[in-house]
């Protein structure tokens, strides 16, 4: 039997064990759910033991952490495996078709939260892991799983984990699948990522709410300002203003402009996906380049003042806004939250107190182009896909591939089998079923691949 005829010999019992490693509402940001965070990860550990696997859970500071190994023989290539169980807050509940934690195939898509975000795509890798073993044995490679719960809230335990384990973590390259393709039946490797950096900005005024009838004209309303401020984070250009802001930031590459233009490519398309009249960004770049090349500033959230039924009027005492940026190469995430506070504080009016909390961030992720490894993570996605991958980058952020680089030396492997379309982080989650197959092809022949590069 071949690792593919195991795939299509277990088909239902796979879809049957991805459903159920769905259901776990392994929201990591609420702490109503920790007690189903660690069940998803003793399932899955469990999960892992009866596939052949070492398995157990780590604790620490926040969620367990997963850990599995498959040691087939040391002198083959030592992968690692990285993926992560959590899932990000499925509210607002009233806007999914069927519930996020109870996994229904419809249209060809599987929905749930998580379905694409990462359990599905991790859970594909695991799958092809199996089907090798099954059929064969054993594994071409020692594969080493690392499957986090709290990848989606930035807690930050994994990296002092990694730091505590490097020994046992100790493989010659990462393999992710957290990542897209470019499109339907359009398979890709991703060969970077933005970084990201965060502050959440604070506008205080009077030390209560005011009447605004007595008071507004006289002071200033702490609403009125951080608008105002985050106004003047742009200029008409799309440019972000901040002082030092694109110090670091390298033009986008010949080759990757090459790269692009291989892409297909509808602005109709792309304004119809979201819904959107026109398409909005920093003047003199393409789409792509804007979204995976430049770096940007959004507002995430801003808040203040009475937002309740009917009406009040009030100057509100204090205002606040959580900012997100996306960086690329070789941008700091605290040299830019430092440049931010510097700006903001020196542009707010001298009649409010502005008060800036620096979250700091994660580096982008840069992986060599020129090296073995990518050309064959492109040759098992072709097998897994039928169809050769592109290679592109994305807007995203994965910030332990940045830790893997820099405490273990290792480079990451993008290899993504979701859509664009798919909702991550949004209402109707989903993930094609025709996706999920054929990435656990790819998964399958990853091994093999991986164990003929030449190091
Ligand atoms: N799977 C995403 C990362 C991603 C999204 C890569 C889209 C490429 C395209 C991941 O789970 C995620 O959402 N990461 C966060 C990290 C943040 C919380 C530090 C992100 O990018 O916002
Ligand atoms: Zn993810």
């Amino acid at each position: 039997m071949t690792p593919f005829e195991y795939l299509r010999k277990t088909e239902k019992k796979r879809m049957d064990d991805l459903f159920r490693f769905l259901s776990f509402p392994s929201v990591s940001a609420k702490s109503e759910h920790k007690g189903d965070v660690t069940a998803c990860a003793d399932w899955l550990k469990k999960h892992l033991a009866t596939i052949g696997f070492k398995a157990r859970t780590y604790p620490t500071g926040g969620h367990p952490v997963v850990y599995a190994e498959y040691m087939a023989d040391k002198a083959a290539p030592t992968i690692l495996y990285y993926g992560h169980y959590d899932v990000q807050p499925p509210e607002p509940l009233g806007l999914w078709k069927s519930p996020p934690f109870k996994p229904q195939i419809r249209g060809g898509y599987i929905y749930a939260r998580g379905a694409c975000d990462d359990k599905g795509q991790t859970f594909a890798q695991i799958k092809g892991l199996e089907a090798v073993i099954k059929a064969n044995g054993t594994l071409p490679i020692n594969a080493k799983l690392l499957i986090e719960g709290e990848e989606e809230t930035a807690a930050g335990n994994l990296p002092a984990f990694i730091r505590k384990n490097k020994k046992m973590l100790k493989a010659e390259v990462v393999v992710v699948s957290d990542t897209s393709q470019f499109g339907k039946d359009l398979p890709a490797v991703t060969f970077g990522l933005r970084g990201i950096a965060s502050v959440e900005v604070f506008v205080y005024g009077p030390n209560r709410d005011v009447h605004s009838g007595g008071f507004g004209g006289a002071i200033a309303n702490p609403v009125n300002v951080l608008c105002w401020m985050v106004g003047q984070l742009h200029d008409k250009n799309g440019r972000i203003t901040i002082p030092g802001f694109y110090k670091c930031v390298k033009p986008v590459t010949r080759w990757e402009r090459a790269q692009f233009r291989k892409l297909p490519y509808s602005e109709a398309a792309y304004k119809k996906l979201l819904g959107v009249p026109a398409l909005q960004g920093e003047k003199g770049y393409s789409t792509f380049e804007r979204a995976w090349c430049r770096p940007t500033l959004d507002v995430n959230g801003i808040t203040g003042g009475y937002q309740g039924e009917g009406g009040k009027t009030i100057i509100p005492s204090m205002a606040s806004c959580k900012i997100t940026m996306r960086l690329v190469p070789d941008m700091e995430p605290m040299d830019i939250c430092n440049r931010i506070e510097k700006y903001l504080k020196k542009i707010a009016p001298r009649s409010v107190r502005v008060k800036v909390d620096k979250h700091g961030g994660a580096k982008a992720v840069v992986i060599p182009t020129d090296g073995p490894w990518l050309e064959a993570a492109g040759r098992a996605v072709r097998s897994g896909f039928g169809k050769m991958p592109v290679f592109m980058k994305e807007g995203g952020s994965i910030p332990i591939a940045v830790d893997f680089k820099e405490i273990l030396g290792l480079d990451t492997l993008l290899i993504g089998f979701g859509q664009p379309d798919d909702n991550i982080h949004s209402p109707n989650e989903r993930f094609r079923v025709r996706d999920f197959e054929r990435g656990c092809k790819t998964a399958a022949v990853l091994p093999d691949e991986l164990a003929g590069v030449k190091r």
